[in-house]
């Protein structure tokens, strides 16, 4: 007997049916516009790449979550891994579908370093792949947008003040994409906040507080953990990496705090070393505060946190997260200035982030910002321009298969802007009644009704107008191409 047992879709991955997709469709249209209107080129890369690319440079958090890929043609390969398993030995697969973009993005920009402006701003949209364990906001397949900023627009001969000005210019242009997109989605400062810090601030408190430069990256990766262990667990470890105990009362004091911000009052709760390493992390971030004023960011959305420190091994300066209350970073970046010399090219200073859709659709679904699914079809350009509609005539039915072709058809020169999206009913019913209501349902724009072999009445469903006179059907694609104000050169 057949086993006709359905096969579910794997762990963390989604089935999209057409609103579904629509709803993806309408915030990758945000995303590419907010890109757009910022000033950044869209590019892409393979969705799979060497396991190496991740292995070399992203850390090992991101390492633990890569989904291996082998290659089918490949079969010495597999066996051999296979046995290497079976030992009990590591042995990663030779590919992996990609956890995240940046890698990729370093590695095509440092193939073409010399002939690429500075800076080169650029963005992409689409599917990458994590071995989480999904939870809300987290799955196993999820859309990113990423936005980055690569080299610095200098004069030719820069002083340090420059560079800083400038590094802190592409710093706050990113975060503007960002903030951006949310706000032209329709949250508010109320319901997201940049939470933002620096790595090199946070270097300069390890400095004063007495941690060796080796052990910084390491360190990096244990603060990323401190609200997820117990503060005894946490400590142990943290000496263990040569961080002296005022420092890590520093840490914990100040990572219980930095959730009411209020920077007075966290200086005025430390007194002596403490708060004298508070002002080196706050001094540290005074240029990046100054660059988010210029562009307009509202303060209010501005958190200087000094939680964040992102569990990416490859970055080198200001780092932040986007967080709306009760649900996990909808956005996440920061500086990474040596990854792109790590892939063999020039010395380049560079920025972005990357925000997943997942938490976003959350949110936007929850405070009511997701549009209705009538909506929805229609911003996903998936509402019919015409329906057209037969009077039921043995002419009128004869004459619609003709009506429809030529109203879809699309010409090279108007790179298809007249082609129509034009539908017809499935049903057997020949009630015209009947069929403007559904027209109607599909949320088409027009409705034309085939009255014979030469002519058409057209009713606008918006306004609910119907002409008086009839539309002869040799026009009438130009009548609704016109009426959508869609009558540009070449059509
Ligand atoms: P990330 O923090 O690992 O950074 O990811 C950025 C965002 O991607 C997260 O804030 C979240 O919205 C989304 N995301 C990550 N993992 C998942 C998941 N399993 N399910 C759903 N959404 C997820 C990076 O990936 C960096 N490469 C960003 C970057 C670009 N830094 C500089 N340029």
């Amino acid at each position: 007997m057949a086993d006709n047992k359905p096969i579910q879709p794997p762990t963390g991955t989604r089935d999209l049916y057409p609103i579904e997709a629509a709803r993806r469709r309408f915030i990758t249209e945000a995303w590419r516009r907010a890109s757009i209107n910022h000033g950044f080129e869209e590019v892409d890369g393979p969705t799979f790449e060497s396991t190496e690319l991740y292995t070399k440079k992203s850390g090992e958090g991101i390492v633990s979550e890569i989904f291996g890929v082998f290659s089918g043609k490949d079969e010495q390969g597999v066996k051999a891994l296979g046995e290497k398993l079976a030992r009990g030995e590591d042995a990663p697969a030779p590919y992996a579908l990609r956890p995240e973009f940046t890698p990729t993005l370093a590695r095509m920009y440092a193939a073409r370093a010399a002939s690429l402006p500075k800076p080169t701003k650029w963005f992409t949209a689409g599917p990458f792949f994590r071995a989480e364990r999904p939870q809300r906001g987290r799955l196993r397949e999820f859309l990113q947008w990423n936005c980055d900023v690569i080299g610095l627009a200098l004069p030719e001969k820069p002083t340090a003040e420059d560079v800083a000005r400038a590094t802190a210019q592409a710093d706050a242009e990113v975060i503007a994409a960002c903030v951006g997109l949310l706000r032209e989605l329709g949250l508010t400062e109320n319901d997201f906040k940049v939470r933002i810090n620096d790595r090199r601030a946070m270097g300069a408190v390890f400095e004063k507080g007495g941690v060796v430069p080796e052990a910084y990256p390491a360190l990096f990766a244990h603060l990323d953990r401190i609200g997820k262990l117990a503060p005894e667990v946490w400590r142990t470890e943290a000496s263990k990496l040569g961080v002296p105990d005022t420092l890590q009362l520093w840490f914990l004091n100040t990572m219980q705090l930095a959730d009411n911000r209020d920077q007075s009052q966290f200086a005025g709760e430390m007194t002596g070393t403490l708060a004298a390493l508070f002002s080196v992390w706050s001094e540290s971030l005074a240029p990046i505060r100054k660059q988010l004023e210029a562009a307009g960011i509202p303060s209010g959305v501005i958190v200087e946190d000094v939680k964040i420190v992102r569990g990416l091994a490859y970055y080198t300066g200001m780092v932040f997260e986007v967080i709306v209350d009760g649900e996990r970073a909808v956005a996440g970046g920061g500086r990474y200035d040596n990854l792109i010399e790590l892939f063999g090219g020039p010395s380049t200073p560079a920025v972005g982030f990357g925000m997943g859709d997942v938490v976003l659709s959350l949110v936007l679904q929850d405070k009511g910002l997701m549009p209705s699914d009538a909506e929805l079809m229609q911003i996903a350009g998936q509402s019919p321009d015409v329906f057209v509609i037969s009077n039921g005539t043995p002419e009128a039915d004869a004459a619609l298969p003709s009506v429809l072709a030529d109203l879809r058809r699309g010409t090279r020169e108007s790179r298809g802007r007249d082609s129509l999206h034009a539908r017809r009913t499935s049903k057997t019913t020949k009630n015209v009644g009947k069929l403007l209501q559904e027209a109607e349902r599909s949320g088409a724009h027009f409705a034309a009704i085939v009255e014979s072999s030469g002519e058409v009445t057209l009713k606008n469903l918006r306004t609910r107008e119907q002409d008086q006179a009839r539309t002869p059907i040799a026009s009438l694609k130009a009548e609704v191409l016109k009426r959508l104000g869609r009558m540009d050169r070449g059509s």
